[in-house]
């Protein structure tokens, strides 16, 4: 897009979705001056819209319990959260057989998933380099249900693109392992594929429909982790009988200008409610929970408990969501897709990708700062919404917090829970690793591996790019001396404060 394109879409399709206060907020810096706040922390979490923040609460002033009370108060609640789900549905392309589901996060959604596929046979395949949140709690349920089966992994290349070839490899060799075996129950067939839509650290998609092709050739079904890509990118799970289809997505409303606490959960109502697991209840509405049960039990998403302690379960999303449902999470979620689609997707992204690039280009001919960024075969950095970069001679935790105390820019500085992707791109060796890990032991994690991430959204303008570029310049012209006068560091923990 042309500067002036730019300044004109920020004009006139962002700045009046947010509030002046948030868009415009101010914070204090270390020499007491006080200066507008530059947002690039977009990957972590997302300002709201001006209009999820007025829609949730004019839609407390009809507030009652959704699903249970019978007056006029509840139901109108109760249909305003029904309502949410078909928003979803069609925003993401799932299908009237899906279940769309709320949960608190995309962790909490990975977790209700993870503990029904550990209810089948076979395995989960996941890269080495998934974030936690789609790491820990496949191997968790697997490891709690099948007496310590693990997960299967495959290795990304070490720039943290996926070389498909690799994953097809690993399909077969399950495929191969499983021949011999007599009974479902010892399979070693991959069951699910689980990936992220967009990475957290380098915003690399993966080639998220060639992989659930790839899956769905050997019988298996795709989870894609959307929570960095639905607010950047048009996802589209394509028709349940299309080669391509994704099977289930998990994604969070704070991530998508909507944090009021809710995320979501997508994927075939068979699965869901155990229609492939062997059950002599198949075909009814309700079933005893020994088969197909749900991850999270309570009050809300059971009707009945029998005198005989017989707990049973509705063949319905809601036994899904335990507990009071998060009426104003949900209708937040809604209203951040309607903006989202008003001002379209595609436009989002091209935008967002020029201020990018104009920010990579401000940056990338500085010989002092290195750029985790993967590369095409032109040598051309292939990126999206995330800079992530350290600057030489200066740790990754001071960089950042000079970014915040001298500058009023807000990034990140860590690992971002993605610990065997930073290992990679900082070429960690296994010693290294070890020698951490006793670190860490002993109480000490200022050595764990890290870099500085600048997550870009459609919150920002050419000006924040224009800081950006000028403040880590600046940054990188300055020694560790100059910065050691005036922060003093944490040995144990590598935080750097001003002294
Ligand atoms: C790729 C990815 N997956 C999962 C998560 C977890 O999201 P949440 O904290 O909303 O559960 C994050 C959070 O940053 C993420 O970046």
């Amino acid at each position: 897009m042309r500067l002036t394109d730019l300044v004109e879409f920020w004009e006139k399709e962002i700045k009046p979705r947010f509030r002046e206060a948030d868009i415009e907020s101010k914070v204090s810096l270390s020499d007491g001056s006080v200066v507008k706040y530059v947002n690039l922390d977009n990957a972590a979490t997302t300002i709201p819209f001006k209009s999820v923040i007025e829609k949730v609460l004019s839609n407390l002033c009809e507030y009652g319990s959704v699903h249970r009370g019978s007056g006029q108060h509840s139901k109108i609640t109760t249909e305003r959260y029904e309502h949410v789900r078909e928003t979803i549905r069609k925003f993401v392309g799932a299908s009237s057989d899906d279940y769309i589901i709320f949960t608190s996060n995309t962790t909490t959604a990975v977790h209700l998933a993870a503990s029904l596929w550990a209810q089948r046979y076979g395995f989960i395949l996941v890269s080495d380099t998934e974030h936690s949140s789609n790491l820990l709690p496949w191997a968790q349920h697997e490891h709690i249900k099948n007496n310590g089966r693990v997960v299967r992994e495959y290795n990304i290349n070490p720039d943290g693109t996926i070389d498909i070839e690799q994953v097809r490899q690993c399909f077969e060799r399950a495929k191969n392992d499983d021949k011999d075996r007599t009974f479902a129950a010892n399979s070693l067939k991959i069951k699910l594929l689980a990936v992220t839509g967009a990475s957290n650290l380098t915003g690399y998609k993966p080639q998220i429909y060639e992989l659930a092709r790839l899956a769905h050739s050997y019988s298996a079904k795709i989870f894609v982790d959307a929570c960095q890509l639905l607010q950047h990118e048009h996802l589209d799970m394509l028709p349940d009988d299309d080669p391509c289809h994704i099977d289930f997505i998990a994604f969070s409303g704070h991530k998508m200008y909507a944090p009021f606490g809710a995320g979501v959960l997508v994927g075939p109502k068979d699965f869901f409610d155990g229609r492939d697991l062997p059950s002599p209840f198949f075909g009814i509405d309700f079933h005893n929970l020994v088969y197909g049960s749900v991850y999270q039990l309570g009050g809300g998403n059971i009707p009945y408990i029998d005198s005989d302690g017989g707990v049973l379960r509705p063949k319905i999303e809601r036994a899904h969501e335990p507990g009071t449902p998060n009426f104003t999470g949900a209708i937040a979620i809604e209203e951040a897709i309607l903006q989202l689609q008003e001002i379209g997707i595609q436009h989002i992204s091209r935008y967002e990708h020029s201020l990018v690039a104009l920010a990579l280009n401000g940056i990338k001919e500085n010989s002092r700062i290195r750029l985790y960024l993967p590369k095409d075969s032109n040598e051309e950095y292939i990126f999206s919404t995330v800079i992530p970069f350290d600057i030489e001679g200066l740790p990754h935790k001071l960089v950042a917090e000079v970014l915040a105390q001298e500058y009023g820019i807000g990034v990140r500085a860590g690992s971002f829970c993605s610990y065997e992707l930073i290992r990679k791109l900082k070429g960690i060796t296994k010693e290294q690793d070890q020698q951490i890990t006793k670190e860490i032991l002993k109480g000490v994690t200022a050595n764990i591996p890290g870099l500085v991430r600048a997550s870009f959204g459609m919150i920002n303008n050419l000006e924040d790019v224009n800081k950006f570029v000028s403040s880590v310049s600046e940054i990188s012209n300055r020694g560790i001396e100059y910065y050691r006068q005036r922060y003093g560091l944490d040995e144990k923990t590598g935080e750097w404060r001003l002294k």
